[in-house]
């Protein structure tokens, strides 16, 4: 194929993910995560995270290019996250893409985490209609996102004004004395429990806007807690669970429908690591079915942080004929879409 081999680095959190791709194929990739090192502190500890991206670059390096069969000198540009993300992470990822660009003389291109987790889909459905809505959940963001162009026109339509969708599956677990990360855990037991038993609010409901709030609803789980405790009464967690991520889900799945509709965009992407949720994939699937809407969900694997999202997003970059970016290219923790 003609089309530009695109070298991707992430590096934003706590995985160190770098892939090979060519327009909107896969063509291998590694992810190195820390996660095991930030369980005993219950969240993502962002010292930790840098010094292991560092320890990780090379070899992660290594392993996307064996997977893919390529040689670093075949690679024609090298895209990596600029931000949003933390800040020591982002500058790992940045440090080491500047270096190969210089030493390959490739272009290097800084791009955006969030329209990457929606450019992510393209590897496994292939080109994204235009419009398209995307939602993004995952342990550091909660995202409406309207996407003209990947490369060019993403307008962010809402965000959480809090805590993010897998930041508070996090805490409800920790107040369920359930392991880190919360999310998998609290899917599981949801599925034994029956969510009709609590009414727990559903933040930012009905209020006009698409942005999201998730602090209430933990604090109204850990008052229920409480007060189970203080009346000596065994915690039912699978109905809290199931309660806590109806909330959660009837919300995301509500304004990102409501947002197609609005919009008369008939295509929905929900990505990020709170997209592997039994409850959401289901709930979405049902809503978009009624109101005539295309439904993509990545495979696990590429809706959380990764490389070949960096890497997809790259390819419609150097595609639309963007100008590089500098060898100076900063990192910008709350880089805008
Ligand atoms: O995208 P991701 O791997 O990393 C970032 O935060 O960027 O997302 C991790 C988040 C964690 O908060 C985790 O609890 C959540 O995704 N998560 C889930 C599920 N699997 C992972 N949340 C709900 N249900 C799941 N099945
Ligand atoms: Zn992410």
């Amino acid at each position: 194929s003609d089309l530009p081999l695109i070298l991707g680095i992430e590096s934003s959190c706590d995985e160190t993910g770098v892939a090979l791709v060519r327009g909107c194929e896969l063509l291998g990739d590694s992810v190195a995560s820390s996660v095991d090192q930030h369980v005993r502190f219950g969240g993502v500890v962002p010292e930790v995270a840098s010094r292991a991206h560092l320890e990780a670059m090379t070899p992660t390096v290594r392993r996307a290019l064996d997977n893919a069969g390529v040689k670093l000198s075949d690679v024609d540009a090298i895209a990596v996250t600029a931000g949003p993300g933390l800040a020591g992470a982002l500058l790992v990822g940045v440090s080491a893409a500047k270096a190969y660009s210089m030493a390959l003389g490739k272009p290097l291109y800084g791009v955006n985490h969030l329209v990457g987790h929606v450019a992510v889909d393209q590897l496994e459905h292939g080109p994204l209609p235009k419009p398209s809505i995307a939602l993004l959940v995952s342990g550091g963001h909660t995202s409406l996102l309207l996407v003209n162009d990947l490369a060019t026109d993403v307008v962010s339509l809402g965000d959480t004004v809090d805590d993010a969708a897998g930041e508070a599956y996090d805490k409800v677990a920790r107040l369920l004395e359930l392991p880190y990360p919360g999310g998998p855990p609290i899917d599981q037991a949801a599925q034994r429990g029956n969510p009709k038993t609590i009414r727990f609010p559903r933040g930012k409901w009905g209020d006009g806007t698409y942005d999201f709030s998730f602090s209430g609803l933990k604090t109204a789980v850990a008052r229920h807690v409480e007060d189970a405790d203080r009346q000596g009464e065994p915690l039912v967690v699978a109905d809290i669970a199931a309660a806590f991520q109806e909330s959660v889900v009837d919300v995301l799945t509500r304004k990102a429908v409501d947002a197609c509709v609005e919009h008369g965009v008939s295509t929905l992407v929900i990505s990020g690591g709170v997209a592997a949720n039994s409850a959401l994939r289901a709930l979405a699937a049902q809503r978009c079915q009624e109101a005539g809407i295309e439904l993509r969900v990545p495979r696990p694997r590429l809706c959380t942080d990764n490389g070949a999202m960096i890497a997809a997003l790259g390819a419609e970059v150097v595609a639309a004929g963007l100008p590089p970016s500098a060898l100076d290219l900063a990192t910008d923790t709350s880089l805008p879409v």
